[in-house]
């Protein structure tokens, strides 16, 4: 008799409730008290807030699916569980119901949240010298038939070429750009004066000469140097 009462009374707790966890600065803007009753008065289901996200299955922070924007971040919902009452305050929170509620929220005239807004990198402003500006100059003439050399300039690079961000990114990339007229590819068909022998009239270069000077070479690194290196593991927002 008695697990025949309180095994129902288990599987009823599962679609009925959801154990939510939402961070402090969204609990104390009275958004959680707003919308959970909202929400349980649809559906049945009881909004149970834990302090603590570990034992939650369904948790607002920075993780997850984006819901909303606001308090000067934006919020995620991460579900970690596949009870019916979790399931079902996802799907609200997702809909456009749930979305509209959030975005009515509004305790003093103006609403507090927003879709959740893209994240932009942050892209450093770096201060160039002379130098860097004339280095910037002569890798998109010079560099980038091949290299991808710049943001937000097009450019053109082999797809399979390292652009100047990545490049950047190497611990050595110093000793890489003052060097790279000695390696491979660049020795068949760089040439720096008053460093490199020209290439002989009857055996010249298979591809158009790259002619540098050792001014350019030095811009080129002071260019470089300016750089903000790609974040490797975040690449497609920098190339
Ligand atoms: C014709 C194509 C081409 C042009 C033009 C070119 N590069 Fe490259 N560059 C390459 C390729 C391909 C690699 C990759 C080589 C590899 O991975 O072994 C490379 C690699 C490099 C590297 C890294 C070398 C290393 O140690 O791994 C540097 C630094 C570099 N290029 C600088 C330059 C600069 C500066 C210019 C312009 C003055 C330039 N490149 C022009 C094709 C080119």
């Amino acid at each position: 008799m008695v697990i025949l009462a309180v095994l129902p009374g288990l599987a009823m707790a599962d679609d009925k409730r959801v154990v939510f966890y939402a961070p402090p600065a969204l609990v104390e803007s009275g958004l959680i008290k707003y919308i959970a009753p909202r929400f349980s008065l649809k559906t049945q289901v009881r909004v149970e807030s834990v302090d603590d996200p570990g034992a939650a299955e369904l948790v607002l922070g920075p993780e997850g699916r984006a819901l909303f924007s606001g308090l000067g971040a934006r919020w995620h919902m991460d579900l970690r569980s596949d009870g019916k009452g979790a399931q079902r305050f996802a799907d609200w929170l997702t809909s456009d119901v749930g979305r509209r509620t959030v975005q009515s929220f509004a305790p003093d005239g103006d609403p507090i949240f927003t879709e959740p807004k893209v994240q932009k990198a942050v892209v450093a402003e770096v201060e160039m010298t002379g130098d860097a500006v004339l280095g910037q100059e002569a890798s998109w003439v010079k560099c980038v038939r091949c290299h991808v050399t710049e943001r937000g300039r097009g450019g053109f690079g082999i797809g399979s070429t390292p652009s100047f961000f990545v490049m950047r990114g190497f611990e050595d990339w110093q000793a890489r750009f003052a060097g790279f007229y000695f390696l491979k590819p660049h020795a068949a068909f760089t040439q720096v004066e008053g460093v490199t022998d020209p290439f002989p009239i009857d055996r010249p270069s298979p591809i158009a000469v790259i002619d540098l000077t050792l001014d350019d070479l030095e811009a080129i690194l002071a260019y470089v140097a300016a750089l903000a290196p790609a974040d490797l593991g975040d690449p497609l927002i920098h190339q």
